[in-house]
């Protein structure tokens, strides 16, 4: 992740910046919104499943939070917090803390969810968390990014409470409930992660026995 975000920092500096600067003078997203917008569009092939194709579209949140550059007036931003807490669903059973062995496997799988021209999916890939692209949680993983806070301890610093357990499972399952424009996946909301798996990642930082907590 860190070489990514290297290699896109390298490729934004390289290309884009001359490119607007020199030829236009504008920000980004200005005289080539429109372009940018074909090419993105185009590189998703119809045929892909229709929840893809139903990605291109921006819904408020992401319209809303383009608009101010993820920076919106706060009176906005909590509107748009109100807006993605209703959609937090929980699972039938109502228990919000399952198998930290799970959510361990979880949080650290990042393959899974190909687009564009790639072959889709084969049946059964199972979709992780990709949590360590931005976090820091078990100590044995030395490949995390740092988008995200660290959450290393996280049950240890901040206990296991109903209201602990209830803040991990709503903030995996729609991260946009309490900033209204972060860079955390909607895991929840897209149903990229069910909301059992989301209990099981939730044991993983809550869980005394969970390597986060160890060490
Ligand atoms: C693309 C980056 C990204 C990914 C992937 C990501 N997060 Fe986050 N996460 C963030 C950012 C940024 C924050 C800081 C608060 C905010 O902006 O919402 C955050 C905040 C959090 C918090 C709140 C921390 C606190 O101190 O209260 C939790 C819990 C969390 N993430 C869990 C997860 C888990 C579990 C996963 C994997 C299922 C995950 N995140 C995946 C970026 C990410």
């Amino acid at each position: 992740m860190k070489l990514n975000i290297a290699l896109f920092a390298a490729l934004g500096l390289a290309l884009a910046a001359p490119v607007f600067a020199q030829k236009t003078g504008e920000a980004p997203g200005g005289k080539y919104a429109g372009e940018a917008e074909q090419i993105f569009r185009t590189s998703f092939r119809a045929d892909n499943p229709s929840y893809w194709m139903k990605r291109l579209e921006q819904d408020e949140t992401m319209k809303t939070c383009q608009q101010y550059r993820d920076n919106p007036p706060r009176p906005i931003g909590q509107r748009l917090e109100k807006l993605n807490a209703a959609t937090i669903r929980y699972p039938v059973d109502g228990k919000l803390v399952g198998d930290w062995k799970e959510g361990e496997k979880l949080a650290a799988v990042g393959s899974g969810g190909h687009i564009g021209f790639i072959q889709p999916d084969p049946a059964g890939r199972l979709r992780g968390g990709n949590c360590y692209a931005c976090h820091q949680l078990a100590k044995k993983e030395v490949a995390y990014g740092t988008i995200g806070p660290s959450l290393r301890h996280f049950g240890k610093i901040r206990g296991n409470s109903d209201d602990i357990v209830k803040y991990a499972y709503d903030k995996i399952y729609n991260s946009n409930a309490f900033t209204a424009c972060t860079n955390m996946p909607r895991f929840g909301l897209h149903s990229w992660l069910a909301p059992e798996q989301i209990t099981h990642i939730v044991a993983f930082l809550v869980d005394p026995e969970s390597p986060v907590n160890k060490d």
